[in-house]
């Protein structure tokens, strides 16, 4: 390109042609590197450029192509390494404070990125716009590295190999691609209009039916229970993971405890203590115990659990997620039941739970009436002596569970998911199985 040529050239593309000039392929990383990180300066206008320079020789087209993915994945890696600094639940925690987006899609999104986080990095990096942002999910999610190089330079050199190509072809009216380019940009604006739309519609959807919900427990300063047939209850009590930090107050406390003495013991003998949980020192304490046992038995294995395909592992993805949470929030509840079986340290007779833990499905159902989300929770017990010591209870005390308590932050009174009836239902002796007719 002569001289009078470039300086015909003025802004983005005289700078971008001025550089290519200079340095050659180096310019053309370069500046694709910078087109990365800074997403406004767009690669539309280098690339074809670049190609229209490799045909009239002063660059050669393999190699521009080459160096255009050379800057487009250090750019990549650039902005993965700032994900992965910020990490999964710090940028949930910071997204989630943007208008419109709550934890629960943030996390359904990053459930979907764990699953098919390579797909979108290759797909994303020929979408203008998502091409650069797409890797700070991928550094947030800690994609495997080998992994995300791997789509990143395929994705980007397809979308770069085509732009220099496509200026290689145009020639001189190289300027062309970048003003067709365009409406390749109005198109992703409407596609991000309709999905903000969708949100919109989303959110006030549920928050009207979070409102409903509320209302129904508010009535009477939350002490009515909610309408609900025991039927209907026993349907729709998961473990609530999510919890809120609202106060419970202390009438609905007593409620759901004196619905939880109902339940059964043997002889009645109820050798029981309920013990309510509320000092947020003794919670922070215990919490970080359960972290410990959290970390130990899944934590570690993160990854696996949210690659693997569904029913192969014991917990589902979501279900990981969603105990994760709890594992880090656990001290935010605003209350805990630990029910302890007075007597039972010790015990090596397999039926000792069976004298509480009818009575602690009754606290849920009870609690479920009220819209007080809990869980039945075991893995602060590796430091079961401490807990023992901590709540001051008798020395042959054994805790049989911690049940955190709270108004349901995320997540649905869904139906919890089983295996079919017919599979686990036996009829006069194991392994002879029925229908069931509707
Ligand atoms: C003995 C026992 C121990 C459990 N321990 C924990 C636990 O430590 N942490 C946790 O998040 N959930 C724990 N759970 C809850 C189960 O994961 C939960 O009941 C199961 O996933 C079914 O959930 P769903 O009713 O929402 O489908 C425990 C449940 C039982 C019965």
């Amino acid at each position: 390109m002569t001289d009078a040529d470039l300086g015909r050239l003025d802004g983005l593309t005289g700078f971008a042609a001025r550089t290519l000039d200079l340095l050659g392929e180096v310019g053309v990383g370069l500046l694709i590197l910078l087109e990365t990180v800074f997403p406004p300066i767009p690669s539309e206008v280098i690339l074809p450029l670049a190609g229209f320079l490799s045909t009239a020789g002063s660059m050669h087209l393999a190699l521009v192509v080459l160096a255009a993915t050379a800057g487009s994945l250090a750019g990549a890696l650039a902005l993965y390494a700032a994900g992965s600094a910020l990490g999964r639940e710090r940028s949930i925690r910071l997204l989630a404070r943007i208008p419109l987006l709550d934890r629960e899609d943030l996390e359904g999104a990053s459930r979907w990125f764990a699953r098919h986080g390579g797909r979108a990095v290759l797909l994303g990096r020929l979408v203008p716009g998502v091409r650069s942002l797409i890797s700070l999910p991928a550094g947030a999610e800690r994609m495997p590295v080998a992994r995300f190089v791997l789509f990143t330079a395929l994705g980007s050199a397809l979308w770069n190999g085509a732009l220099i190509l496509a200026g290689a072809a145009l020639g001189r009216r190289f300027d062309l691609v970048d003003r067709y380019s365009g409406w390749l940009d109005a198109a992703m604006i409407a596609a991000a209009a309709v999905a903000v739309g969708a949100l919109v519609v989303r959110r006030v959807r549920r928050a009207r039916r979070r409102a409903g919900a509320r209302g129904r427990s508010e009535t009477g300063g939350m002490k009515t229970p909610d309408d609900l047939s025991v039927l209907d209850a026993l349907h729709s009590t998961p473990a609530r993971r999510r919890l809120s930090r609202e106060p419970i107050p202390d009438d609905v406390i007593w409620a759901v405890l004196d619905a939880a003495v109902r339940g059964p013991s043997g002889g009645n003998a109820q050798r029981w203590a309920w013990v309510v949980v509320r000092d947020q020192v003794v919670k922070d304490r215990i919490a970080s115990w359960y972290l410990e046992g959290w970390n130990a038995a899944y934590g570690g294995r993160r990854d696996a659990f949210l690659s693997a395909e569904p029913g192969e592992l014991p917990m589902s993805a979501r279900a990981f997620l969603g105990a994760e949470h709890l594992a880090n929030h656990l001290a935010e509840a605003p209350v805990w039941v630990i029910p302890a079986l007075l007597g039972a340290r010790g015990s090596t007779d397999p039926l000792t739970g069976s004298s509480i833990y009818g009575a602690v499905q009754q606290l849920f159902l009870a609690a479920r009436a009220y819209g007080v989300g809990t869980n039945l929770t075991t893995l602060y017990r590796g430091h079961e002596d401490d807990v023992r010591e901590l709540l001051g209870l008798p020395d042959d005390a054994l805790t049989m569970c911690l049940i955190p308590m709270g108004y349901p932050d995320g997540g649905r009174w869904s139906e919890p998911r089983r295996k079919p009836l017919e599979d686990v239902v036996h009829w006069d002796g194991y392994g002879t199985r029925r229908e069931r007719l509707a």
